[in-house]
């Protein structure tokens, strides 16, 4: 199968878990184009079998790269296998707020771009202060300290859980039709 591997990343952890995906998309056996989605403006999704988006939240919104291109591309994605993948650091709590705020992150989005993904998994992302300029740092700091209390704020923490997202990434893989082909 081909497998489109497309995300959006202002930090760079997103980018790195596209990164992840698409080798274990190659491991499974299957052919695999990794993309920016800033860079799949006009792509033809008729050259792919399966898709896996992936972008983060800022501010309580996913990236314009994404939106612009669900919403561009909304027919095409609604007729192939999808999984999303929603990176956040609200993802790497339990707070039932925080999680109801994703949920509503989500709906806003399908709601924007037309398109709804049928498999999502909100991914646990990572705090970056050496990449953050004052302002970001600012943000960042209010909500790491809601978020994790006894993290030390000057270092940088990355809370993705690699062999959760790849169990995840695999069991996706699975469902999809003739996978066990490739
Ligand atoms: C300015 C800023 C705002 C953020 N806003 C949110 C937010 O509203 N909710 C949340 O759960 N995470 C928020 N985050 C955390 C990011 O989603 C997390 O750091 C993620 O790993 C970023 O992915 P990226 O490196 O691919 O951009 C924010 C991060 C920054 C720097």
């Amino acid at each position: 199968m081909k497998i489109l591997v497309a995300y959006a990343s202002t930090d760079g952890q997103t980018r790195k878990i596209g990164r992840a995906v698409a080798d274990w998309c190659a491991d499974a056996g299957h052919a695999v184009e990794l993309l920016p989605l800033a860079d799949a403006g006009d792509i033809d999704l008729s050259r792919f079998d399966a898709v896996v988006l992936a972008a983060s939240v800022h501010v309580g919104h996913y990236q314009k790269a994404l939106t612009e291109f669900c919403a561009a591309h909304a027919a095409a994605l609604g007729a192939m296998p999808d999984l999303f993948l929603s990176v956040s650091l609200a993802a790497a709590g339990h707070n039932a707020e925080d999680w109801q705020g994703l949920e509503k992150i989500l709906a806003d989005f399908a709601a924007a771009t037309g398109w709804t993904p049928n498999a999502v998994e909100q991914v646990a992302g990572a705090y970056k202060p050496s990449q953050y300029d004052v302002f970001r740092r600012f943000v960042m700091r209010r909500i790491l300290a809601s978020r994790d209390p006894d993290a030390d704020p000057s270092a940088d923490i990355e809370y993705t859980d690699w062999a959760a997202l790849k169990q995840r990434l695999v069991g996706w893989i699975d469902t999809l039709p003739g996978a066990g082909r490739s």
